[in-house]
């Protein structure tokens, strides 16, 4: 029973007027727009600032707090933006400088704060810093910006070590010498086109605080920091040497360039940087690691305020399972004093609507393509994700939200080869897929060319036949769609307090059902939530349901479906 509400136009709190101890990170829903997917204001295939300010009453409409804006900065976009050759600047391709202040202002203006990303592990090799390594000599200062060593072996010949680039390959490429001899060797934890900084250089540190204060006296709310586990690397660069198979992001953080000590002064740096500034701005860290407690380490009180949880990303549509990361998170992030995070969707992963059906094992950022094994079933695939989205927004804390879920998109799995860019799938010969399934442009409108994202009818990457149900305009008229789902449960964690709630578990369902009550002691008695995901319907107490993933008769709770309810 998805029952339509009205339009959640409630009015923010006003920027700037939060309370010590009640800063707007530890609760708000931030929506991840990536820009170039979005809506596309020029005209020429590819999403851009102007298209995104077109579309703030929608994002208001949809009732999030803040919106995290993946790269927008000057690049040559062989990673779709995350190698960034000027930090200061807008790339021509989605607009100017400002443009970037026209969306900040009418974004603050709809009570919308704005976290961008910051790349700081690796610049672009267009970057003028690594243009004037390439130039000088081994040794040189504008080498120890980055990370240039010899090869190993006879003429260097061979990468100074074992190490590989998460997106596949090694992570050392070499230079060539003015005279057209082999040189020394760069390295690139990603694309050869994303040669990683030496962050015990001085200079690296100072280039980053000013890149901070340049877009916090823009007024930004905050950053989502990239790779935020990997800016640090053991001295000496020794190989490595994995305790388990294959590596990744995947939360491998034995690894020599993983979860190194010394990242941790770089945060704490950062952290006194932004509270120079008012308005509770903040960082959050993008740090893949294999466990809750392990994040939880980014956000001690003078570091972080938010990391990504990507433990419960991970978390398989498992009842004991979730519940389980659920309780780790409520105990590992508060015991901190940071907000536990919570999050199912990306740029860099399947989308969950197809991802929570997968039968096979997809680690992170190596996507699906229509040969891959556990292909996912579409109807199973969205059912879950609905209730797992249900899940997640009554949990206390913050959550994101990816551009796109809240019309149940699912992973496109048939692009053709030669759509596809993810430099992974390059690097991979084809091995890997990548991510370029989860980043294909949404569909506004449902008659209009290119779904209404783009006027003349361009897409950046295919858009597939069957999203013209999914447009936007055509779910606003069902209430049943994901996007009144998404609308609801929005309008519903604000109206019950639900982001600064405390959660207290049901027992008695059974292991195969998730169930909890969530309160904040002041606003309601608390919302009951019960999530199905045993074989059979389950029976539900007597009570009045405030939101349902999926309609049900009120009172037998089918399998795969979430409720939020006043239990009476
Ligand atoms: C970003 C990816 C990007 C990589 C390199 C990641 O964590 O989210 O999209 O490819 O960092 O910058």
């Amino acid at each position: 029973m998805t029952s339509q509400t009205t339009s959640p136009l409630t009015s923010l709190a006003p920027i700037g007027e939060n309370s010590p101890g009640a800063e707007w990170w530890r609760t708000a829903v931030i929506y991840q727009v990536y820009p170039r997917s979005f809506a596309d204001a020029s005209g020429d295939g590819i999403g851009d600032l102007r298209g995104v300010t077109a579309h703030l009453s929608d994002l208001q409409e949809l009732g999030v707090d803040a919106v995290w804006l993946s790269p927008f900065y000057r690049s040559p976009q062989h990673d779709a933006g995350y190698d960034v050759a000027d930090y200061c600047d807008v790339d021509p391709l989605f607009g100017t400088l400002a443009d970037f202040d026209e969306m900040l202002a009418a974004a603050h203006a709809r009570g919308i704060r704005i976290i961008v990303d910051l790349v700081p592990n690796h610049s672009s090799d267009q970057h003028v810093w690594f243009r004037e390594a390439l130039a000088a000599a081994p040794g040189s200062a504008a080498r120890a910006r980055y990370l240039f060593r010899d090869g190993r072996g006879e003429g260097g010949d061979l990468p100074p070590n074992n190490w590989e680039s998460v997106f596949g390959g090694p992570a050392w490429t070499r230079t060539t010498n003015p005279d057209d001899t082999p040189g020394q060797w760069y390295l690139h934890l990603f694309d050869s086109t994303q040669p990683d900084f030496d962050w015990s250089n001085p200079e690296v540190q100072e280039q980053f605080r000013g890149i901070l204060r340049f877009w916090l006296d823009r007024g930004v709310d905050g950053f989502r920091v990239d790779v935020a586990h990997g800016l640090i690397k053991t001295d000496g660069l020794p190989d490595h040497v994995p305790a388990v198979d294959g590596d990744s992001m995947g939360g491998h953080d034995e690894a020599p360039y993983w979860a190194q000590d010394g990242v941790h002064e770089i945060y704490r740096d950062w952290h006194r940087v932004l509270a120079e500034y008012d308005g509770d701005r903040a960082l959050c860290a993008e740090a893949w690691l294999p466990t809750v407690d392990r994040t939880a380490e980014w956000v001690r009180p003078d570091e972080m305020h938010q990391a990504f949880n990507f433990p419960y990303l991970m978390t398989e549509w498992d009842a004991p399972a979730i519940r389980e990361v659920i309780a780790e998170s409520l105990r590992a992030f508060p015991a901190v004093g940071a907000p536990a995070t919570w999050v199912l969707s990306n740029h860099d992963v399947v989308r969950h609507a197809s991802r929570l059906a997968l039968t096979a094992e997809n680690p992170q950022g190596h996507g699906i393509g229509p040969d891959s094994p556990g292909q996912p079933i579409p109807e199973v695939g969205l059912r879950r994700a609905r209730a797992a989205t249900t899940v997640m927004l009554a949990l206390p804390g913050s959550a994101y939200l990816y551009q796109g879920e809240e019309l149940g998109l699912p992973e496109v799995i048939d692009l053709p080869g030669d759509a596809r860019q993810d430099p992974t799938w390059f690097r991979t010969d084809g091995e890997r897929y990548g991510r370029d399934g989860c980043r294909v442009p949404i569909p506004w409108t449902a008659d209009a060319p290119a779904y209404g994202f783009s006027p003349g009818g361009e897409s950046w990457l295919p858009q597939p036949a069957e999203w013209a149900t999914l447009a936007r305009d055509v779910q606003e008229q069902d209430p049943e769609s994901t996007l009144w789902l998404y609308r609801t449960l929005l309008a519903t964690r604000r109206a019950e307090g639900l982001g600064a709630g405390r959660l207290e578990w049901t027992l008695g369902y059974g292991d195969d059902v998730i169930a909890f009550r969530t309160s904040t002691g002041s606003v309601t008695e608390g919302v009951t939530v019960i999530a199905n995901i045993s074989d059979a319907p389950i029976e539900l107490p007597h009570g009045t349901v405030l939101a349902a993933s999926e309609a049900f008769d009120g009172a037998h709770l089918p399998v795969d479906v979430a409720v939020w309810m006043h239990a009476g």
